[in-house]
């Protein structure tokens, strides 16, 4: 909550909107910083209006009752929202961008673009040659927006491909540091963010890095790469080909 606004509301308990309060489930949609002003102003009662919602349009229908005055969302979980209720999860249908946009109180375009960039986010965010190429591109100096720009998606998600890429540069140091020498019967207890955990028979990507440290390869042959995690490694210790 924003001790901001819980101050600036207990100077104007009366002026202030009832809040939406879901009748069934008794869950308060809209009006957090107001109850909490009450409270602390050791007010017991609040006036309420009520509204019936099920459970799982609970945060469309806050977003929505949100919109409309002081404290915007933050539009990652905007998009959150977004992403769950076009999925359907938790059981539910899928629902259109139509019943989004209707049930979140924005347009329909509005929720077509922002699926549209989500969708085009997580289809770059897969592309291991696009965000590699992203990387080198930011490596070289060319601006996030640029970069953006250039794979069609937002600086947002250029600046995460590359915040993922500095952890794992991170993680090999750290292991690098902390390691003892490479012996011929090496243990692993952790894989790393490199390949795919969930690949059958994946390897550590912390042995590969214990290898091209040792060889410092200019060039790497791995014909059996199930889920990539040499070429990945041999990305992060500096694009190796
Ligand atoms: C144990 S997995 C390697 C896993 C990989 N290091 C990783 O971390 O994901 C072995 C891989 O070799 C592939 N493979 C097996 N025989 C092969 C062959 N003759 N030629 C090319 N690939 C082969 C398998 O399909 C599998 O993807």
């Amino acid at each position: 909550l924003d001790e901001e606004a819980i101050e600036r509301y207990r100077d104007c308990l009366e002026e202030l909107p009832p809040i939406v309060v879901d009748k069934e489930t008794m869950t308060v949609l809209d009006g957090w910083h107001r109850v909490e002003a009450h409270k602390r102003e050791g007010i017991e009662t609040i006036p309420v209006s009520y509204d019936d919602c099920p459970p799982h349009l609970f945060l469309a229908r806050a977003y929505a009752l949100n919109a409309k005055h002081g404290l915007p969302v933050d539009n990652t979980v905007r998009d959150q929202i977004i992403v769950v209720l076009s999925q359907g999860k938790d059981g539910y249908d899928p629902m259109s961008e139509e019943e989004i946009a209707q049930k979140m109180g924005l347009s329909q375009q509005r929720v077509s673009q922002i699926i549209a960039s989500l969708l085009g986010a997580s289809i770059f965010a897969k592309d291991k040659a696009k965000v590699r190429e992203a990387i080198r591109l930011y490596l070289i100096g060319m601006s996030q927006v640029k970069v953006g720009e250039k794979f069609g998606v937002s600086h947002t998600t250029i600046s995460s491909v590359v915040r993922e890429f500095t952890k794992r540069k991170d993680l090999i140091s750290e292991h690098l540091r902390s390691r003892g020498h490479l012996k011929s019967v090496v243990n692993y207890p952790q894989r790393g963010p490199w390949g795919d955990a969930k690949f059958p028979g994946n390897t550590s990507g912390y042995l590969l890095v214990d290898l091209i440290n040792y060889y410092q390869p200019r060039s790497i042959l791995d014909p059996m790469e199930g889920s990539g995690t040499t070429g990945d490694v041999a990305f992060d210790m500096g694009d190796i080909p």
